[in-house]
């Protein structure tokens, strides 16, 4: 068998699990504002059930009504008119033979006034978060009578999930996160009651919540708890800490522990993005092995089958939870035990998906179906024979869906190979997991019959002589030429691609996500042998870097800057280059750069649709999607591509 170790049945409290591969709790926002799952969400479930998981966690359930952590549609446990579509869920999944069971999460600080009558956020302590949209925010402290009422709420809503035919529950105790999470860490729990003090007092909470669970919902209900393994911030909980608390959860009567590290102020470690470790906390979950009995599991960018069966391998863990791989992949488990791994579509770790979170559902950059299960793709009424010009992740995507329902495709591409800028997107450091998706996607096109040409330019010429019904423009961008160079320097974009040469003292102009990644790209860190290293001056007219980079990897991006010795100037307004200098103006004085050998243009992309005005002469219909109708972002393609894919 594929993967031995994943597919080993696992004994957790009085259940077996089919296998080792469980999905981890994601937020959908596809709720009602009753709380209530939708048809969608639970189609969204279904899949991944279908998909192989040997057990599911429903995303974050509020235990009290005045809790909502994100917008108003959370998923909520504190009704009993959430009772019914639970259930319907419920029987669904298990008909596939998978467990499930559903986070409980207060969200504690988190809970905006705005979502919540306006009434403060709880928390152990008045203590703010101090990143996203949380920043600024004071929680009030939770008096004991609400800690007790609180705690008789979780075990009330664990007492709900069993009545809608749940095997259990995960109580939310990570990432300093959420209420219980608050009262955890030593970082935000300042109180001097029977709630504070040292770990025993912190644990308190929580205990309290696992002992109501247990007593409210019988032996046989599945109890597991969230935990960091430890928080690596300054003051936070050490891995010791974290080995006693577990412990104490162990001794309170949980079955299963769900390990991950971090807290929510250290984003790019809770939700990793690409160039993060693969598998990044299994090395200190291992540490666990001898400290509990229970069986636990482990989290965190375990983006390909191999990484998990080497991490069951190692006995790491006992099983390794999957998130953001089932939303690009809902069929992910099914496919690694079938062998069909490269027929994985692979979460590219642009943490889109999280950093969309607030939106309106939960998208998925490189699986624009997540949250849209209900949508089939249906065989087109009429068939035509349709012209895709550009192989980039707009023209790849939207020629398979165009070809899987039964149109004939041809997908032309001017470079040597698909990809576009994708692929390009993949070069910089620790972007590597783009080029995977680009994999996924080329993979799609084979196995959907498209006709592909490489090294083909569609101009005029071309269209004079071939004959299509319509023609999809997923012709992408170029990069802007700014006037003031006077068409002097090289761009980012050729510079990433090999197809330029840069020398020793580089001016990138432009301080965006690209001009900094290519920076990030040049530079190298100074050794023994590479004393000088390359000197990198980064020019950006605004005050900030890589603004336009929402994904969890600019704070890695920065640092790596940073301590490389990047020379990075902000509000920097080039007004010319020359041979060997560049010439920027920065609060009203004028600076002049010398002994500059290459200067890398990062000013920005336009969109390229120069082919619709001979697409209107000749009157053939088209369509422009992607960067070619706006520049914007991978997710945003994608979405123009399926759109457009299931309705034409
Ligand atoms: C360095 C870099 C880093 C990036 N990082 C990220 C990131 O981290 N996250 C993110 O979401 N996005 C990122 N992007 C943006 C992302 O790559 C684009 O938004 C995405 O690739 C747009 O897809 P598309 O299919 O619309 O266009 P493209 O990917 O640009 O593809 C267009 C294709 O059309 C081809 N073409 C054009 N004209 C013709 C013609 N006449 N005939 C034949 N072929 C033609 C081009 O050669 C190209 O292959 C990055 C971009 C760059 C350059
Ligand atoms: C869109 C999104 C929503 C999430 N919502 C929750 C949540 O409700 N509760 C929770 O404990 N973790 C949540 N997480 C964190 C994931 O459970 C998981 O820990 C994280 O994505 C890292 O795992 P991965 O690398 O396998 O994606 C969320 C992550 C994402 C991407
Ligand atoms: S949006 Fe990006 S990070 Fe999130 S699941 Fe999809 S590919 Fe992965």
């Amino acid at each position: 068998m594929n993967y031995p170790n994943m597919f080993k049945p696992i004994t957790i409290g009085s259940m077996t699990v089919k296998n080792r591969l469980f999905m981890s709790p994601m937020t959908t926002n596809l709720c009602n504002t009753e709380n209530c799952l939708t048809e969608e969400a639970i189609a969204y479930y279904e899949a991944r059930a279908k998909g192989g998981a040997g057990l599911i966690t429903l995303e974050g359930a509020m235990v009290t009504e005045k809790s909502h952590y994100r917008g108003l549609t959370n998923l909520g446990l504190y009704d009993d008119r959430q009772i019914p579509m639970l259930n319907k869920l419920a029987d669904i999944i298990h008909g596939y033979d998978c467990r499930v069971l559903v986070q409980l999460l207060h969200g504690g600080p988190a809970c905006l006034p705005k979502d919540n009558g306006g009434m403060l956020p709880w928390a152990a302590s008045p203590i703010a978060i101090r990143t996203g949209w949380l920043s600024g925010i004071v929680p009030q402290e939770m008096p004991v009578d609400v800690i007790r009422r609180t705690v008789s709420e979780f075990a009330e809503a664990a007492q709900r999930a069993k009545k809608a035919g749940l095997d259990g529950v995960e109580i939310h105790a990570c990432h300093r996160h959420g209420l219980i999470g608050t009262f955890l860490s030593a970082l935000s729990n300042k109180r001097v009651d029977a709630y504070g003090g040292n770990v025993d007092g912190r644990l308190r909470f929580l205990k309290e919540v696992i002992l109501k669970t247990r007593e409210l919902c019988g032996p046989d209900f599945l109890i597991f708890v969230r935990l960091s393994l430890e928080e690596l911030e300054y003051g936070g909980q050490s891995l010791l800490e974290g080995m006693y608390i577990a412990q104490q959860v162990e001794k309170a009567g949980a079955d299963f522990i769900h390990f991950s590290r971090g807290t929510t102020e250290t984003f790019w470690i809770t939700t990793p993005p690409s160039g993060s470790a693969k598998a990044l906390h299994s090395e200190t979950a291992k540490k666990m092995r001898d400290a509990l009995h229970i069986p636990y599991g482990v989290v965190g960018r375990i983006s390909e089958p191999w990484i998990a069966e080497m991490v069951l391998e190692q006995g790491r863990a006992d099983a390794v939870y999957l998130g953001r791989e089932l939303l690009a992949d809902p069929e992910f488990v099914n496919k690694a035990k079938e062998g069909r791994t490269e027929d994985i579509r692979f979460c590219i770790g642009c943490t889109d998906c999280i950093g969309r979170v607030k939106g309106p559902v939960t998208h998925c950059a490189i699986n624009p179906s997540c949250s849209r299960e209900t949508v089939r793709l249906k065989e087109a009424e009429t068939k035509k024979k349709i012209l895709v010009v550009g192989g980039g992740p707009a023209g790849m995507h939207a020629a398979a869906l165009l070809a899987q329902r039964g149109h004939s495709v041809v997908l032309a591409e001017k470079e040597r190979n698909l990809g576009g800028n994708m692929q390009t997107a993949g070069i910089p450091n620790g972007k590597e997991d783009f080029l995977l998706g680009v994999k996924s996607l080329i993979r799609s096109v084979k196995l959907s019959g498209v006709q592909v040409e490489c090294n083909i330019m569609i101009n005029e010429e071309y269209l004079n002589t071939h004959s299509f019904d319509e023609v999809i423009l997923a012709s992408g961008s170029v990069p802007i030429k700014p006037s003031f160079l006077n068409g002097f320097g090289v761009s980012a974009i050729d510079v990433l691609k090999g197809r330029a040469v840069t020398g020793r003292n580089i001016v990138v102009i432009g301080g965006g996500s690209v001009g900094c990644e290519t920076a990030d790209f040049l530079i190298h860190p100074r050794n023994d042998f590479n004393v000088s290293g390359k000197k990198v001056t980064v020019l950006e007219y605004t005050d900030n870097f890589a603004a336009d980079d929402r994904s969890y990897q600019r704070t890695r991006l920065m640092e790596r800057l940073i301590s490389k010795g990047c020379r990075m100037i902000s509000g920097a307004e080039v007004t010319g280059a020359s041979e060997n200098t560049v010439r920027y103006r920065k609060d009203g004085r004028e600076y002049l750069l010398e002994g500059v050998d290459t200067v890398v243009v990062a000013v920005g992309l336009e969109s390229d649709c120069s082919l619709k005005d001979v697409l209107e002469k000749k009157q053939i219909p088209y369509h422009v999607i992607g960067d070619a109708k706006s520049v914007r972002r991978i997710t945003d393609a994608m979405m123009d591509a399926q759109l457009l894919g299931e309705s034409l």
